[in-house]
């Protein structure tokens, strides 16, 4: 099966580090895979990578086995590539339904749309639909999103990239700042829109949860990918060995 998304031998410098040396990567439609890897080890670097907020300084990048240029943020969403990022991309002034709709807003019919009037009720209940199909509970969604507890607000980011994407979902320690509630509704928005046949890329230092919901797992260190599971085969043991360079599986780029 061709994965819908594949990196190959991704460089990246930053100045004088070299955060990925060769880093590959690759996620089919309906699985979840999990990118782990230790503190510095460029998981967020390859992330941003996939999804036009880095260019590489090499490698290839393939959506359905065809090669693409993710040069913006733009280029990406437009191919269906959506990111929940470790450095929370919320607008804090905005209320969560406009969060939701940042960069798609709706327009009123007629001239008032033409001149760029936006359709604040109309976004309003779209987002207040999304939010409760994906247990998303909020007091309100007519606040600044500022306002709002960081958990909620992850969850709102959370909910603006499955809303949007079409291909693929890049979510970077989206559980990080969760309770217990929320962090499994967000295990089971993760389970949902894999089950719809989304590919699902999930960051996570919390090995159960890793186990607990993804299909694959694909391990990072120093900038390159050193080893491979299968979700059902691996052992928190396996995880973390590869991830400290304790175990090593050849051949896993
Ligand atoms: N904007 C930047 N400028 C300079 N160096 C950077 C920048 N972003 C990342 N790095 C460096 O690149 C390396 C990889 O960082 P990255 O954020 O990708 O790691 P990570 O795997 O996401 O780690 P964590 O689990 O802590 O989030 C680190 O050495 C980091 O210091
Ligand atoms: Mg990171």
């Amino acid at each position: 099966m061709t994965p819908v998304l594949q990196a190959q031998n991704i460089v990246k410098h930053y100045g004088s580090v070299e955060a990925l040396r060769g880093a590959s990567f690759e996620v089919a439609a309906g699985e979840v895979v999990a990118l782990i890897g230790d503190n510095g080890a460029g998981k967020s670097t390859l992330v941003k990578c996939l999804s036009g907020v880095e260019i590489p300084d090499s490698g290839t990048v393939l959506i359905d086995g065809n090669p693409v240029t993710l040069d913006s943020p733009v280029t990406a969403r437009r191919l269906g590539i959506e990111t929940v990022y470790q450095d929370l991309a919320v607008a804090p002034e905005l209320d969560p339904a406009a969060n939701l709709f940042l960069g798609r807003e709706i327009k009123r019919k007629g001239l008032l749309g033409k001149l760029g009037v936006l359709d604040k009720p109309e976004m309003r209940r779209q987002a207040a639909e999304e939010f409760s199909r994906l247990g998303v509970t909020l007091q309100s969604i007519d606040v600044p999103i500022g306002s709002l507890s960081g958990g909620q607000r992850q969850s709102v980011a959370v909910a603006r990239s499955v809303v949007w994407a079409s291909k693929v979902v890049f979510m970077d320690e989206p559980t990080a700042a969760l309770g217990v509630v929320q962090r499994e509704k967000v295990l089971d928005v993760i389970r949902r829109v894999r089950d719809e046949g989304m590919a699902v890329v999930l960051i996570s230092h919390n090995m159960p949860e890793v186990l607990s919901v993804s299909d694959r797992v694909e391990v990072l260190r120093l900038g390159r990918r050193v080893a491979r599971f299968s979700a059902a085969g691996a052992t928190l043991e396996d995880l973390v060995g590869a991830m400290t360079g304790a175990l090593t599986q050849e051949d896993a780029a």
